[in-house]
């Protein structure tokens, strides 16, 4: 088998997304084998189909809520049957939850928001890191966000999410150095990419797509918004062994974003 991840078996939390689809199937283009799992089950059935259209037996797909912890211990012990073995997980489910200033916010939104974006990379790198410990090299890449390191108006809820990804990112890292593990682990922070997560911003533009990604692009010094392959293409170089030397970083997908 040839590929930059030629051999490895990949969890993707999410995957029925944008931005999951996109890295499932540049990872299987890459060699590898993925567990592409989502609460939307038929979402991760109908990509796991087309996947294994091209590359038989290359996607295994589970209904999977990340809020659970018994959803973990079920997905990751039928994802490394299936697969023989774990070595890659990417925690890419999220959600914006709602877009409120502190006085608005309500406390239902902003727990929704932790256990969807936060708890679920706990409970992932938990219960996945026996797996990736065992398979001899091990990677973690957590999906965070530019609002991870840089905050916006009405944003609270997913700030605080995204900034806990990114230094927890970082601890996890350190426990698996310090362990003597070859676990890495990174996080991956972009900025607006084209997928239905953008959608309350299409909404607040009237329903229109195109001056809703208009607008976003006006902060951004490339002048436009990202694509899911600008995002996939830093989790392959993160899960492959490529990036052997790299641990407890973080990766910038935003077309200039925050170098102002
Ligand atoms: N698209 C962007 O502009 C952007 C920018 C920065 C960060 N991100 C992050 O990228 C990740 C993927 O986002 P996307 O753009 O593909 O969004 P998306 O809305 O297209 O996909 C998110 C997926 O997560 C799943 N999901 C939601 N709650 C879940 C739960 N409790 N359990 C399991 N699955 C659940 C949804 O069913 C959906 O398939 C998210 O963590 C998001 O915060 C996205």
């Amino acid at each position: 088998m040839t590929g930059r991840v030629a051999g490895k078996t990949a969890l993707i939390t999410g995957a029925a997304g944008g931005l999951g689809q996109a890295m499932a199937r540049m990872l299987v283009r890459e060699g590898a084998r993925v567990a592409v799992s989502d609460r939307d089950l038929n979402g991760a059935r109908a990509l796991a189909d087309s996947i294994n259209a091209e590359h038989p037996g290359s996607a295994f797909a589970y209904e999977h809520d990340v809020t659970r912890e018994d959803d973990w211990v079920r997905v990751v012990a039928a994802a490394a049957e299936d697969m023989g073995g774990l070595s890659i997980l990417v925690n890419n489910a999220g959600i914006g939850g709602q877009l409120a200033w502190a006085e608005q916010d309500t406390l239902e939104n902003w727990r929704l928001v932790q256990a969807v974006n936060i708890e679920s990379v706990m409970l992932g790198c938990k219960h996945a890191m026996p797996h990736l410990r065992a398979c001899g090299a091990g990677s973690i890449v957590n999906i965070s966000s530019i609002a991870g390191l840089a905050a916006a108006p009405g944003m609270g809820a997913y700030n605080a999410t995204k900034a806990a990804v990114w230094l927890y990112t970082k601890t996890v890292a350190l426990e698996a150095a310090k362990a003597g593990w070859n676990v890495r682990a990174n996080s991956v922070h972009p900025v607006f990419i084209k997928t239905p997560i953008l959608d309350p911003f299409v909404a607040m533009a009237g329903g229109d797509e195109t001056t809703a990604h208009e607008k976003l692009a006006r902060g951004i010094p490339l002048k436009r918004i990202g694509e899911p392959d600008d995002v996939a293409y830093c989790v392959l170089y993160l899960a492959s062994d490529e990036s052997k030397f790299v641990t407890g970083a973080e990766f910038k997908i935003d077309g200039g974003m925050t170098a102002q």
